[in-house]
């Protein structure tokens, strides 16, 4: 497989020890347990550079791209998202903050243009976390009620407020007490939701469709009745989009496959292109009256920078202009396709296939089936990853920018992974 990736000349003259260097200064002052696995898998290499859907080690090696946790959606190294950052950073890196800045205003335009319904003022932050943190603190202003009705297997960022929200033990034992007043029951059930109000309890936040939970799409009637549930109580009702926003699942936004309206809806991951990081938190007039009220009771310094709303701008200008919203669609029906066909030769290891556009969920039988298929994988140069909070789900997430070509390697390379992982129980 790998054969058919180009591979070029390395990028430096001394690769090997460069690798060496970086892995042991890794596991000396970043992080021991890390710098072990990449040894442990293999991966004694250094991303070095990327473009499209292809990311390059030092070795000059190439790898096509499902994983990077959803942020490329615009693939590596868009030249209109990079062009954009250039030139501002050559003209003002950062805000000064005490006189306005054209392009955070301009990013505001153009989410209120894109997001649905009346949602309108935005927040800028630097991640996902922040933006559901921010998104949490709104609500609670709003309402004045602290209680809030969250999702088992979600997963909203690892601050405290968002850890709150989130729905592993794993991830969220070790620093308890977390923040009181967090409810989670079963995703998918907006019953389960109505039957959890209380009046204590005045927010909602779900993702529209689960990612690291496995990649769970709910039943039609979920947001429509999670919209009723809140409106009847009187809720604040949070899309949580920072994985399934920007285009990801086919449309702008997941919630637009329902017609849904959030009261708050939250983005990161692609809303920077893939070159920046930002967060956004973008809410309907009323709900956003407190930040409106005092523009210092919630900020960031970092939040609104002009290099990452130049980025933002440019990344939502591409999804028009170059069509990735609907290639994101027909891409992943494409795939989606092939799976469902390579599932039914293997029910056993490959239990489910599932997924909205270019975020496609592969459920193995069992959890040691998934490192198999993830080891396999990487070794066939297919970058892909498991779900946070469900390591049973594989999560391919490629770019909308992938090509045909491309798209045919990985699925040969997963149809190769899912037989190793076959012939591995085969032999148990
Ligand atoms: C749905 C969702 N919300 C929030 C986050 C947290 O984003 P960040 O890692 O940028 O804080 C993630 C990250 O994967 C996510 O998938």
């Amino acid at each position: 497989m790998a054969d058919e990736l180009h591979h070029t000349e390395p990028f430096v003259t001394n690769p090997d020890q460069v690798v060496e260097q970086a892995l042991n200064d890794y596991g000396t002052y970043v992080n021991d347990a890390m710098a072990r696995l990449y040894r442990f898998m293999g991966l004694t290499t250094l991303e070095w550079a990327a473009n499209g859907a292809i990311i390059s080690d030092i070795y000059g090696q190439e790898y096509i791209d499902c994983g990077s946790y959803g942020v490329m959606f615009h693939g590596h190294s868009h030249p209109q998202v990079v062009a954009a950052v250039r030139e501002q950073l050559d003209r003002m890196a950062m805000h000064g903050r005490t006189l306005p800045h054209k392009w955070v205003a301009a990013l505001g335009k153009c989410l209120a243009e894109i997001t649905p319904g009346d949602l309108q003022y935005s927040f800028f932050c630097n991640s996902g976390a922040e933006a559901n943190e921010g998104a949490l603190k709104l609500a609670r202003a709003f309402t004045k009620k602290p209680g809030v009705i969250a999702t088992k297997g979600a997963f909203h960022g690892k601050t405290f407020g968002a850890l709150s929200a989130s729905g592993r033990e794993l991830y969220r034992e070790p620093f308890y007490p977390l923040l009181p007043g967090f409810i989670h029951v079963p995703f998918g059930d907006w019953r389960a939701v109505e039957a959890a109000v209380t009046p204590e309890v005045g927010t909602v936040i779900v993702e529209p469709i689960q990612g690291e939970g496995g990649v769970i799409v709910p039943p039609d009637d979920y947001l429509p009745g999670l919209r009723d549930v809140c409106d009847r109580h009187g809720l604040v009702l949070i899309f949580d989009e920072v994985q399934t926003g920007m285009g990801r699942t086919g449309k702008y936004f997941a919630c637009n496959h329902w017609d849904v309206t959030p009261d708050i809806l939250t983005t990161a991951k692609a809303l920077g292109g893939g070159v920046m990081p930002i967060g956004a938190i973008t809410a309907k007039p009323p709900i956003f009256e407190l930040f409106n009220d005092n523009p210092y009771i919630h900020s960031s310094t970092f939040g609104g920078n002009p290099l990452a709303c130049v980025a933002g701008i440019a990344a939502i200008k591409a999804l028009k202009d170059e069509g990735l919203v609907e290639q994101a669609a027909e891409k992943g029906a494409y795939i989606l396709n092939r799976l469902r066909q390579l599932r039914q030769e293997y029910p056993q290891v490959l239990r489910d296939v599932r997924g909205k556009g270019l975020l496609i969920g592969l459920e193995m039988g069992k959890e040691a089936h998934s490192g198999v298929m993830i080891a396999e994988l990487a070794a066939q140069h297919v970058i892909v990853i498991h779900s946070l909070n469900n390591p049973s789900v594989i999560r391919l997430s490629p770019p909308a920018v992938i090509t045909y070509e491309q798209i045919d390697i990985v699925l040969d390379a997963v149809s190769k992974g899912v037989a190793q992982a076959a012939a591995v129980d085969a032999e148990l």
